[in-house]
């Protein structure tokens, strides 16, 4: 087999792969992540870090960078990025203004850093980033709900 005709064969697998695992869905995204023990606390929990338009565009650079949250959940925050599409349950949608409605900014660092047990969701405080660097990643998460009160 040439190479074109291999590279033509592998571009046909890698899109039925990709038709196989579209099917996969979010956990619901109005269930509380964070164990019923802890969740009061994990509420309580203040973002130390201001939401201004330069801590959201370094969140921005953060989420896109070494965060590595953009390979999951998308450039857009749709939930879509590259690695992704084989997660079952998909990472998370943000734009998805319900959802932020029902978080608070200490339940979803609470995830950040303990991650979502049985999902790919890993921690990722200490691993890949600081916790001031988390925080400063949620309000530019928050600033993927356009839509406000819908
Ligand atoms: C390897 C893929 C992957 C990466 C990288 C990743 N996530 Fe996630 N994330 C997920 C998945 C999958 C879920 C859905 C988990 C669930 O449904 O419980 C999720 C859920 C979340 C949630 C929602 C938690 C909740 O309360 O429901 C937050 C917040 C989050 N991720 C933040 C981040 C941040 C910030 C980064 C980067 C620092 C990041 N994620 C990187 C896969 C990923």
């Amino acid at each position: 087999m040439g190479y074109l005709s291999k590279f033509v064969g592998v571009c046909a697998a890698v899109t039925l792969l990709s038709v196989t695992v579209v099917g996969a869905e979010e956990k619901d995204p109005t269930k509380a992540r964070v164990p019923a023990d802890q969740i009061a606390d994990a509420k309580a929990m203040k973002n130390p870090v201001a939401s201004t338009p330069e801590s959201i565009a370094k969140g921005k650079a953060l989420y896109e960078g070494k965060g590595t949250c953009f390979n999951c959940h998308g450039k857009e925050g749709k939930g879509d990025g590259p690695a992704g599409a084989i997660l079952n349950p998909s990472p998370r949608n943000f734009t998805n203004c319900k959802f932020h409605k029902k978080r608070k900014d200490g339940e979803l660092f609470w995830v950040i850093k303990n991650g979502s047990p049985g999902t790919g969701m890993v921690s990722l405080v200490p691993a890949a980033i600081t916790e001031e660097e988390a925080w400063t990643i949620i309000n530019y998460e928050r600033s993927f709900c356009k839509g406000g009160e819908e």
